[in-house]
């Protein structure tokens, strides 16, 4: 009788030990943003709808399973110290999963590092189209730049005659600059001249001064997406291009949402093509922007890189999900590639399952008054389900 109890109680024991185990079971995130210097608000942004979709989506989790993120700031474009980055929280932090990535550079540099440690690396910004093909463990969730410009390019091919192309000197401002000659020129348009501005500590007026004197019939333009984005726009406007008609054209991140109340009245009547806006009516958008606004008041504006963010985070939840919480890399990949969701902020996406780069649909905006405050107001959907044009192009995987 004694023994039975005992043996019964031993046993409630382990069962007890084996539950508070499997319950503390906690995957580990290793996010890179950049939340620091002159370009900080833009990880700001990634990070805020980490911790939103976290707080809202507890529910998507296995039971007893929880995520734990581990946040780092790169400071900025910097590749050596992302690498280190990523080094430690695949070393040290044992992370099972990479995440953020704000920079093109960043990401680059903690490729290597994804494929030899066999760590998903989930892309949540950086758009320069070849990153995916460096590593068998990258996804990305956010955008390319081809997807924007060369529709862009098509497009503006049917409104103007002529244009100038302005791009930030790195592989996103590159990519930019290709693929809208492309498109334009295809088209019949005219490049009557191009300029690299420096990354790092730019001043837009020289830049934007040799556009004028060009002459074109519009500015292409694409500088990363926060302050300097304003600042370009303010150089545009300081130089009255606005006013003699010079229209200025770009990807989203010219007007990138969360700058527009920076930006006075100069951006009114600039066109982008993108795949996310603030202002879009999609429910699934209005709902995110509601929580977003209750979460970090209604003056905080969501960035494009939040969207990215927020469903990077909905892919790892897929992912861990549809594994019950035991993470196997090579299973994560094959379930990120079938990756899709109808209720993204910025409309229906799926992770192309040949490339791990994300099809999603692009939008013609304008900015315009709404209420008194700046908006990119969608006015068509030019294409649907794009797919990274470089890598069909180039028939690259
Ligand atoms: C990038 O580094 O790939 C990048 C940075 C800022 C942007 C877009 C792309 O606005």
């Amino acid at each position: 009788m004694k023994h039975n109890t005992i043996r019964t109680a031993t046993l409630v024991l382990a069962l007890l030990l084996c539950a508070a185990q499997a319950s503390a079971q906690t995957i580990k995130i290793g996010s890179v943003l950049t939340l620091s210097g002159p370009n900080a608000t833009l990880g700001e942004n990634m990070d805020r709808a980490i911790k939103l979709y976290m707080k809202l989506n507890q529910d998507k989790l296995p039971p007893g399973v929880k995520v734990e993120v581990i946040t780092r700031d790169d400071g900025g474009p910097n590749p050596d110290k992302a690498k280190q980055l990523s080094q430690e929280l695949i070393v040290r932090d044992k992370v099972q999963f990479l995440a953020g990535m704000t920079w093109t550079p960043n990401a680059m540099s903690s490729a290597p590092l994804s494929t030899e440690a066999k760590v998903p690396m989930v892309i949540m910004n950086a758009g320069t189209s070849v990153i995916t093909t460096m590593s068998p463990y990258i996804v990305r969730l956010s955008f390319t730049l081809w997807q924007s410009s060369l529709p862009m390019g098509t497009w503006a091919a049917k409104r103007f005659k002529t244009a100038y192309v302005a791009v930030s000197d790195f592989g996103p401002g590159h990519d930019a600059q290709a693929a809208f000659t492309k498109g334009f020129t295809d088209g019949g348009g005219k490049i009557v001249g191009e300029v690299r501005i420096p990354l790092a500590n730019p001043d837009f007026i020289p830049f934007m001064q040799r556009a004028k004197d060009a002459k074109p019939d519009a500015i292409f333009g694409f500088v990363p997406a926060g302050k300097q984005a304003t600042a370009i726009m303010k150089a545009y406007g300081e130089l009255g291009l606005d006013k003699a008609g010079v229209k200025f054209i770009g990807p989203g991140d010219i007007t990138t949402d969360e700058e527009l109340a920076n930006m006075g009245d100069v951006p009114l009547g600039v066109l982008t093509m993108f795949h996310y806006s603030a202002a879009a009516d999609r429910p699934a958008n209005k709902a995110f922007i509601a929580a977003w606004h209750k979460e970090y008041g209604a003056n905080s504006t969501p960035s494009f890189m939040s969207v990215g963010a927020w469903d990077g985070m909905d892919a790892i939840y897929y992912a861990i999900r549809e594994q019950k919480g035991k993470i196997d890399p090579d299973r994560t990949m094959e379930l990120l590639k079938q990756y899709k969701s109808a209720d993204s902020p910025r409309g229906p996406i799926s992770i192309d399952p040949e490339t791990r780069d994300i099809v999603q649909n692009e939008y013609l905006r304008e900015v315009r008054k709404v209420g008194g405050r700046l908006e990119n107001v969608e006015l068509e959907t030019v294409q649907t389900a794009v797919k990274d044009p470089w890598k069909i192009i180039n028939n690259k995987k």
